[in-house]
């Protein structure tokens, strides 16, 4: 099959499009997706870059990508929920056993890729194959931070920085879609964008800081990991909490010490975003997209020969929304 694979750690140009990769085969657990379209995230060229290799391993060559929308061609014994034909949408996991950190392996971006059963949720009805690859990675890490972190309640103020990027266009209309009153930040050719999804307040982070704000927060969820707990602690209210993209060690600590912390910081609390492929949040996912409650934002489609340009833009920092690379000609 045709696969985009690295043999080594590097940048974009270790990428190279293998066309004789040896097709994957589902282990009882999992499916074999036929890929119609894969998801393009920061992750990916943070992997390649081998950022993550203490987590990961290094083993080549490795298939990047976790986020797919594609065909369910094959199905293992123990699968029962999903059959072959099915159209579905996931956060790619090609272990068969989630692994103790959580942390999903990666194999998105080739023809067929194989994942878990528990990794799967129906594509949306409302969205194409393209559309749909570019929501898990990001939508589930908004929505595991606002939901399962933060614990997000109606009337909730919610301030969202990096509002115009990949996870942040999700996390926007999510806290809309669960009672949330939105600030949203970000630079000023994005404030129509960002407004159009719903932001009750858009700010310009050029013009205004996030640390200059005059509002206090019951969230602070920062998408695009550039502030601190610190930086944003007198934005926060009494039992607020402020939730980083970037795990950092200070972070950590503090997060696990916080019954210390608490009695310190006066209830205020840190935490950051740490994405676990779960089909059953890509369900909650999906049924708020299907009730027009959630959309995607496409900047930029790329073909499989085209992926080191992909790389090099999401590298940049300056996408508006999503990116993909499709895998079949339809
Ligand atoms: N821990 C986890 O589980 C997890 C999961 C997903 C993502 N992440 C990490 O979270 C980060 C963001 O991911 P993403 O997918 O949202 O990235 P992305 O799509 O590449 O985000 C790009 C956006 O960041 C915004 N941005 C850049 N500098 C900014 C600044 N100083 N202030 C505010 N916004 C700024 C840009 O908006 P403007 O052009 O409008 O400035 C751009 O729209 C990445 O580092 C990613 O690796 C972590």
């Amino acid at each position: 099959m045709k696969a985009i694979v690295i043999n080594r750690f590097g940048g974009s140009d270790v990428l190279e499009l293998a066309s004789d990769h040896p097709e994957p085969t589902p282990a009882p657990n999992q499916v074999l997706i036929k890929v119609n379209t894969a998801g393009i995230n920061p992750l990916d060229w943070k992997i390649c870059e081998g950022q993550l290799k203490f987590l990961l391993g290094a083993r080549f060559p490795m298939i990047l990508g976790n986020d797919v929308s594609g065909e369910i061609v094959a199905v293992g014994r123990d699968v029962h929920r999903f059959s072959v034909g099915d159209e579905v949408f996931c956060l790619v996991d090609t272990l068969p056993d989630p692994s103790w950190t959580g942390f999903a392996r990666s194999g998105a971006y080739a023809e067929l890729a194989v994942t878990r059963e528990d990794t799967l949720a129906f594509k949306p009805h409302s969205m194409s194959h393209r559309e749909a690859a570019s929501v898990p990675l990001a939508a589930l890490t908004a929505y595991q931070s606002l939901v399962h972190k933060a614990g997000i309640k109606p009337g909730d103020a919610v301030l969202i920085n990096g509002a115009s990027g990949g996870t942040g266009i999700f996390a926007v209309q999510m806290t809309k879609a669960l009672g949330g009153f939105v600030t949203a930040v970000c630079s000023g050719d994005n404030q129509a964008m960002v407004a159009g999804l719903g932001a009750d307040r858009v700010v310009d982070y050029r013009a205004h800081p996030v640390s200059d704000l005059d509002e206090t927060y019951d969230i602070i969820y920062d998408a695009a990991a550039v502030t601190s707990f610190s930086q944003c602690r007198t934005l926060l209210k009494t039992s607020g909490v402020f939730i980083s993209n970037l795990p950092d060690p200070l972070g950590m600590l503090a997060k696990f010490s916080y019954p210390l912390t608490r009695i310190w910081g006066g209830g205020k609390r840190r935490d950051f975003a740490w994405v676990k492929s779960s089909g059953g949040d890509l369900e909650a996912i999906r049924q708020m997209i299907d009730a027009g409650k959630l959309r995607t934002v496409l900047d930029r489609t790329y073909r499989m020969e085209t992926i080191r340009a992909a790389h090099d833009y999401s590298r940049s920092g300056r996408v508006r929304g999503k990116l993909v690379v499709e895998f079949t000609d339809s």
